[in-house]
């Protein structure tokens, strides 16, 4: 029984121990980026080998498949390691990246293995937002490729410091000191202008295990690190802790009158009792009280750890704020520049509205001007109306509120940020923000005494827009036009903004792109705002064929200013109809993007009226609308008074 008690105990201990062991290591991630050819699924297998972190059926499986399939003769193949491992990315993961896990005696580390193709820049860019090092494999035959100049581009500017460039298949060039020597030199006078400078140059071979964990017997002219030695001693620059403070405000605890306090994990930076704070985007100052946890309170935490600070005074902070060293603020803006990677399928539209997230917040964005696109291969900038999967651009965002950041530079989390489509919630852009606009800072709202009600009660109505979208020759115009014709005799005061119309001034800079058509219903979703601000009816007649630009639109007015009115004819009847000779032009290939034809038309899902123009008239038409206005009380007479 006493014996039982023991060996328990013992087990418990070394349990604990290894635990402890374990959680005190550092944790290094890092990124390969190179092509399979270049031998990254052979390196990643060996360092997973060799640093014994095969399981036993692995190995056996291993061994049978590099004797049937390898192309290593008897000798283990690692790469069929690599890539038997690889079978998850065929299971529909979005974001093709495999981490893979290994630990030594001194670090665990966490690999980011990554497709090496230019149209996987988007994964290779995931990979190396959350690296501490990049290993950066070089075809010692081959030397430095446009495609390493690509991936360490997309290094430097995720912010990867650390570099070990590993010239390898040293054996296909019997272990020549020059080849080695002349690819570091060509790689540093690269590598500084895009400043890359933490550079480790190491030759091996990762398939006879040269200069992986021990040093090659046959480059005896090199006296550097080996691979692993590199990995266990380098010192990750980006220190954390050593970052100002930033704790973004997860939720505001307060479990009875008493307590209030703010819930997060610590961003960046430190902070104890008795340090000044500033709460963002508010300003608001105060000083740290205590720092609370499950375990006790704190004299100090670091960046990582989740506490509860609670303050001295009773300042507003919510959700979402950034608490921040009040000596030592991030910046608040509701406009920035920014590097975009675009990773979804369909482009990147200036003009289109987006949901932004931050670590912190997520606010509605939309890019207001696209400065340059980058060519991750030349890093040439070339001139650019929309960003296509892959593609990386320099871009004005304008946000709809303001929110606290960093220079991605300053502070990787506090300055990074993800796109997300609102309809589909798809992550479609990943962004470094570069920094805040001052002209967002030096404009401010002007207070205005005679209001919207104000001035619609004048008028004696209701101000709303009427959004008409359809086809071309569904017959928008038509009916818009005689509903303004009733509205009109009714003593209403209207205006209407029709597609053909404003293309001939405020829009006729504007052609039929996607980018173009985006841009259009901006500028008109805005005229209408102004309108409606004006008090007046506004009937927009547009085509209006994006539902992200009619939600944007809606989104614009107060709730139930907005109706949308589908006017519903099926491409073959506004074809036929044709009251513009257009179709007939476009069906000849004379006009190009033609809505229907080769350009795309988005039925509304959240039309308020839809007419069937097949089969009602316009005039009938224009009574459905009237008695929709009616009944939702948009023709009742407003008292004359202010
Ligand atoms: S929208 O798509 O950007 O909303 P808008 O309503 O301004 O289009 O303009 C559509 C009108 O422009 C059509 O009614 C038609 O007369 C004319 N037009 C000329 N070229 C095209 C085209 N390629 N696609 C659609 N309409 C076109």
């Amino acid at each position: 029984m006493a014996n039982e008690i023991l060996s328990t105990e013992v087990a418990n201990y070394d349990l604990d121990q290894f635990i402890k062991t374990q959680e005190e290591k550092s944790l290094l991630r890092f990124l390969t980026c190179g092509s399979v050819d270049d031998g990254k699924s052979t390196l990643i297998g060996r360092l997973l080998f060799d640093s014994q972190q095969i399981y036993d059926d692995q190995l056996a499986s291993l061994e049978a498949d590099s004797k049937k399939i390898g192309t290593q003769g008897s000798d283990i193949d690692f790469a069929l390691l690599v890539d038997g491992l690889s079978a998850e990315r065929e299971q529909g993961i979005t974001i093709d990246v495999a981490y893979r896990f290994f630990s030594t005696e001194t670090r665990k580390y966490i690999v980011a293995d990554t497709p090496g193709h230019e149209q996987y820049t988007r994964n290779m860019a995931t990979g190396a937002s959350t690296a501490d090092l990049a290993i950066i494999l070089i075809d010692a035959r081959k030397g430095v490729l446009t495609q390493t100049r690509r991936h360490s581009y997309i290094v430097s500017l995720l912010g990867v410091k650390n570099v070990i460039l590993a010239i390898n298949k040293m054996d296909l060039v019997d272990y020549a000191q020059d080849v080695f020597e002349n690819i570091e030199a060509d790689y540093r006078s690269f590598a500084d202008s895009i400043g890359l400078t933490d550079i480790c140059a190491i030759p091996i071979s990762a398939l006879a295990g040269d200069n992986i964990f021990a040093a090659g017997g046959k480059t005896d002219w090199y006296q550097g690190p080996t691979l692993m030695q590199q990995l266990e001693t380098v010192e990750v620059s980006a220190d954390e802790t050593a970052a100002a403070f930033r704790f973004p405000v997860q939720w505001v605890n307060r479990p009875n009158l008493d307590f209030r306090g703010f819930s997060g994990t610590i961003m960046s930076g430190q902070i104890a009792p008795g340090d000044a704070i500033a709460a963002l985007p508010s300003g608001n100052t105060s000083t740290v009280k205590r720092i609370s946890t499950f375990d006790g309170d704190l004299d100090q935490a670091i960046a990582g750890q989740a506490v509860t600070l609670v303050l001295e005074d009773e300042i507003d902070i919510s959700r979402g704020d950034v608490i921040a060293a009040a000596n030592d603020r991030p910046e608040v803006t509701d406009q920035f520049m920014a590097h975009l990677l675009w990773m979804a399928d369909q482009p990147m539209l200036p003009s289109r509205p987006y949901l932004l997230k931050t670590a912190n917040k997520t606010v509605s964005a939309t890019i207001t001007a696209l400065k340059h696109k980058i060519d991750v291969n030349t890093l040439a900038h070339d001139a650019g109306t929309s960003l296509d999967l892959n593609e990386l651009g320099v871009c004005n965002l304008s946000l709809g509120e303001p929110i606290a950041f960093d220079a991605y530079s300053a502070n990787k989390s506090m300055g990074s940020f993800i796109l997300i489509d609102g309809l589909t919630n798809d992550t479609v852009g990943m962004g470094m923000i570069d920094f805040g606009l001052r002209r967002a800072e030096n404009i401010h709202w002007q207070p205005i005494n005679i209001n919207k009600s104000a001035r619609a009660r004048i008028k004696s109505q209701t101000p709303a827009v009427l959004w008409f979208t359809g086809l071309s020759g569904s017959g928008k115009s038509t009916i818009a036009n005689i509903v303004e014709q009733r509205l009109y005799a009714q003593r209403n005061h209207t205006i209407i903004l029709d597609g053909d119309n404003v293309r001939h001034g405020l829009n006729k800079d504007l052609g039929f792109t996607d980018t173009d058509r985006v841009e259009n219903i901006r500028r008109i979703a805005e005229t209408s705002k102004l309108m409606v601000d004006a008090g007046l009816m506004v009937l927009v007649s547009f085509i209006s064929p994006f539902r992200a630009e009619r939600r944007m639109a809606r989104d614009l007015m107060e709730e139930g200013e907005f109706v949308e009115i589908f006017i519903d004819a099926s491409i073959e009847l506004c074809a036929s109809r044709d009251p513009k000779g257009l179709y007939e032009k476009a069906q000849k290939g004379e006009i190009k993007n033609f809505t229907g034809i080769d350009s795309p038309y988005e039925n509304p899902e959240l039309a308020d009226i839809t007419i069937d123009t097949a089969n009602v008239t316009p005039d009938k038409a224009a009574d459905q609308i009237m008695l929709y206005l009616e009944e939702n009380g948009y023709l009742s007479e407003l008292d004359y008074q202010i």
